[in-house]
């Protein structure tokens, strides 16, 4: 049968609605390009994301008339509740709880792929000639694979990330062998569903979804707490291309360019992330980090030094050199507002006052750069751990606000540690140490903080928020 999708086919005669729709789909993909772009800084993100919503709005208009043909009821019937809920949530949201629906939101992508898959399977709704009946099987196959496994591995990272679940490694033993067996079923599975048609085949691509959709739990459970942030733009990745294989299923090619887009964006980020945190990208998917060298850890034990509101504000009014070291607990208290007329504050008394942001600070990637733009912070004082690192030993005072994790010396001195290896920002060289905190609380990785017992390090407990308002009322006094 000849192969007839009008996006498909350049050289024949499309109406006209669907040569408009090849067009918008052309741009909406450039589009998306800039969009990316533009997300590469603090500066052009707002315009990044801008360039973003208008290409997502062409490409499903351009999808809607001009390339469907009917079942418009269907489609309003998804997709009018789906942006009521989306506009809701969004608006609702407050900035902590951004992390969790990444991770959502990366399971519904799964899971769509995973339909496409399923019912490309049963009712492909495009002409596939014979001679590409095995590659259409094999994008089906392959897209419900990675579907099914981004499916549950981003619910057991959203789980993980709005702590209704335990943020520590689960590891069952043998796991890479279990993962290896399970790996080799699947493409077991996967020739048996190329030999055979119909109904027939419907069963192993079943059992396959089955088996993907416990790997993803399995690898998930496995990464402990301070790899979560690998793992969520690994998912972020795998989310792109199971949108690039429904692309490929459905013969859409705007959904093989975005997914793709997502894919090698998400990939590369991972990438990154593993550089910064010097981990092995290889290791992390495998869920072989988050459990430190194997013997036990250091037994974290000492004194904390205390200060008041009034000493953390004589502190700064003497220093020459500030350091803000942000961490999750700022987002938390929702402290960035306050803490940027500190910075105004300080600013004026021709102070050197500038952030240091670590890789993984906060929950997200770009956590504390997007609280920190909220609140107005100048983009030039906000510095990457490795541009400042160096300086802290000739730091006058330092402020570590809701941070734990990424200021641990443990991570540096302690090989058993679980947080073993990762570059953390290092605070404690420099003349004072305050660090803002409600309590002797772990961070997300669950490991206790050798720097709170540090001799030049001394303890401002209560709510982040609170503190720093009581601090700017101090020097505005
Ligand atoms: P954490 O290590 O999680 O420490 C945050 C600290 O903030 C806690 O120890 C908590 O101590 C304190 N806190 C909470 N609420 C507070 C409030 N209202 N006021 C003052 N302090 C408050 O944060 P971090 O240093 O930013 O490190 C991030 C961690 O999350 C890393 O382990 C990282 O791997 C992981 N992670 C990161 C990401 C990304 S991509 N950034 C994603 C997933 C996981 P108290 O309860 O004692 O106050």
């Amino acid at each position: 049968m000849p192969f007839s999708h009008p996006l498909v086919i350049a050289s024949q005669t499309l109406p006209l609605n669907q040569s408009l729709a090849t067009v918008a789909y052309i741009v909406a993909a450039v589009l998306f390009i800039f969009s990316l772009a533009g997300l590469a800084h603090q500066t052009s993100a707002k315009r990044g994301n801008l360039l973003g919503i208008i290409g997502m709005v062409l490409a499903v208009g351009a999808t809607i008339f001009g390339v469907m043909n009917g079942g418009y009821l269907w489609m309003a019937a998804a997709i009018v509740p789906a942006i009521l809920i989306g506009v809701r949530l969004a608006a609702r949201l407050s900035m902590d709880h951004l992390p969790q629906l990444v991770a959502i939101l990366h399971s519904f992508v799964g899971l769509a792929a995973v339909f496409v898959g399923i019912s490309s399977h049963i009712e492909p709704g495009i002409a596939v000639p014979d001679g590409e009946m095995l590659i259409h099987k094999i994008e089906i196959y392959v897209g419900v694979f990675i579907g099914a496994l981004t499916f549950t591995g981003s619910i057991v990272a959203f789980l993980k990330l709005a702590e209704l679940i335990g943020g520590r490694a689960v590891t069952l033993p043998g796991r890479h062998v279990l993962n290896l067996v399970l790996m080799i079923t699947c493409v077991g599975l996967g020739i048996w569903y190329c030999r055979v048609e119909g109904d027939d085949a419907l069963v192993p691509l079943l059992i396959m979804t089955a088996i993907s959709s416990l790997i993803g739990v399995h690898l998930v459970m496995a990464i402990g707490g301070a790899d979560m942030p690998v793992v969520v733009s690994m998912l972020n990745s795998y989310s792109g291309w199971a949108a690039a294989a429904a692309g490929f299923m459905l013969k859409n090619h705007l959904l093989i360019v975005t997914g793709a887009l997502v894919g090698s964006s998400g990939a590369i980020l991972s990438y990154i992330m593993c550089a910064a945190m010097n981990r092995s990208f290889l290791s992390v998917i495998m869920g072989g980090f988050g459990s430190g060298a194997g013997g036990p850890a250091a037994v974290v034990e000492g004194t904390t030094k205390e200060f008041s509101v009034d000493e953390t504000v004589a502190m700064l009014e003497e220093a020459q050199s500030i350091v803000i070291v942000p961490g999750y607990g700022m987002a938390v208290a929702q402290a960035q507002h306050s803490l940027a007329e500190v910075v105004k504050t300080l600013l004026k008394r021709n102070k050197e006052v500038r952030f240091a942001i670590h890789p993984v600070a906060g929950r997200l990637p770009g956590h504390m750069n997007v609280l920190l733009a909220e609140a107005n912070v100048p983009y030039d004082i906000v510095l990457e751990m490795d541009e400042i690192n160096e300086d802290m030993s000739d730091t006058d005072a330092i402020l570590v606000i809701g941070a734990n994790d990424i200021v641990n010396p443990a991570a540096l001195d302690d090989p058993n540690s679980p947080i073993a290896g990762m570059p953390v920002i290092e605070v404690w060289t420099a003349k004072t140490c305050v660090v803002m905190k409600r309590g002797m609380a772990t961070g997300y990785a669950g490991v206790g903080n050798p720097l709170f017992f540090k001799d030049n390090t001394y303890m401002l407990f209560g709510d982040a928020k609170q503190n720093v308002d009581a601090i700017l009322r101090g020097l505005q006094r």
